[in-house]
């Protein structure tokens, strides 16, 4: 047995939290959704609120809050003060009010945890067993566009979340080589590419993605009125056999090649390697395992990879900086900068391999 100390004691306990974790999950989500934290915050201020005002304020009955809030005081959510005043702790506060703990809260509840029952089927076939339980796509990037609104609201803020907050410190780096032909692989919902038309009105940018997302982002550079220089072209990089044109100066995945396994990656940068001329550049962002600089972003990756195994395709996950150094290289490119942005994010910056 592996020797980490731990009392007995202390072991027994950490091993009940883990078997009864979806419970304090969906009473965490209950106390969110029926309004308990909000009026907990809002009505602290004169020392906690009981049950019984608890109970006539939100029109919920006394044993309904008393069996949420018992097990949320225990699981150290929520306090009593000496007058059984019910109050928020500092984590109650967190899963409440902090943005991103909301967004990956809202993306394990609606998105993933009904298809979580069916993680370990995907582990044994290969297969994201647990995307049955939101449509019958063989991998979730078919369903995106048609998901219903709420999970796709979710799963939406979950993606953004992480990389919204970076396209901001990207964008002067990505153009100190003014590329005049952008090629945003995976564009989504064309946001970056929106953001790259505003910051230098001489780029032209191609969007390539599935044809739900895709037609979703040209909508939204017609919206933004940015048509002319944002076009698209539909590509299913699993199929037999996807091809990009020639002419891009710079290539951007935005954590893009995470949704695939590493035989799918490597296919994928060959196929863009043969479109590079020795001036362009091809640009990856993700947030790797290895380049973490708090455990609990390790740890909200780690999750992030069985959602990928349970739901998006069943073969791919969030992988170490090292291995994609591997995969850079048999690809044929050579990596030129290796730069971290912003709390999670490190950019690679490549071009080819002119030698080989
Ligand atoms: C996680 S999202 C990243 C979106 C965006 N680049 C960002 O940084 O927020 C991955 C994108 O890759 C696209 N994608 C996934 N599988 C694909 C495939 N087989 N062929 C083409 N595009 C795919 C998805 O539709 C989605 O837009």
């Amino acid at each position: 047995m592996a020797k980490k100390p731990i009392k007995a004691i202390k072991a027994l306990e950490e091993a009940q939290k883990i078997a009864f974790a979806p419970f304090v999950f969906q009473t965490t989500v209950s106390l969110r959704k029926l309004g308990v934290f909000d009026y907990l915050f809002e009505n602290d201020s004169d020392g906690g609120v009981t049950l019984e005002e608890l109970s006539k304020a939100l029109s919920i009955s006394e044993y309904g809050l008393s069996v949420l809030l018992e097990i949320a005081e225990s699981s150290d959510i929520v306090s009593t003060n000496e007058d059984s005043g019910y109050e928020l702790t500092k984590i109650g506060y967190f899963l409440n009010y902090n943005k991103m703990t909301e967004a990956n809260l809202n993306f394990t509840q609606d998105v993933c945890y009904q298809g979580l029952f069916h993680l370990h089927e995907a582990i044994q076939t290969g297969k994201p067993a647990g995307l049955k339980e939101l449509g019958p796509w063989p991998t979730v990037y078919e369903g995106l566009s048609q998901l219903p609104s709420k999970i796709q609201e979710s799963w939406f803020a979950f993606d953004h979340f992480y990389s919204d907050e970076i396209f901001g410190e990207a964008l002067p780096l990505v153009f100190r080589h003014q590329p005049k032909t952008l090629f945003d692989i995976g564009g989504n919902t064309g946001k970056f590419a929106i953001l790259c038309a505003n910051y230098d009105p001489d780029v032209e940018i191609t969007i390539f993605d599935l044809p739900g997302q895709l037609s979703k982002a040209l909508e939204n550079a017609k919206e933004n009125g940015l048509e002319n220089r944002i076009s698209g072209q539909e590509i299913d990089w699993l199929s037999e056999n996807p091809r990009i044109h020639e002419g891009a100066d710079t290539i951007w995945m935005s954590q893009f090649l995470d949704c695939f396994s590493k035989e799918e990656i490597l296919k994928i940068l060959k196929i863009c390697v043969q479109s590079m001329d020795d001036s362009a550049e091809l640009i990856i962002i993700e947030t790797y395992t290895d380049r973490q600089k708090f455990d609990n972003a390790r740890f909200t990756l780690e999750a992030t990879s069985l959602y990928f195994t349970a739901l998006a395709n069943g073969n791919s996950k969030m992988y170490k900086a090292t291995e994609f150094q591997e995969l850079i290289e048999k690809a044929g490119l050579i990596l030129k900068e290796d730069l971290p942005v912003g709390e999670f994010h490190t950019m690679f910056v490549c071009g080819k391999d002119s030698s080989r």
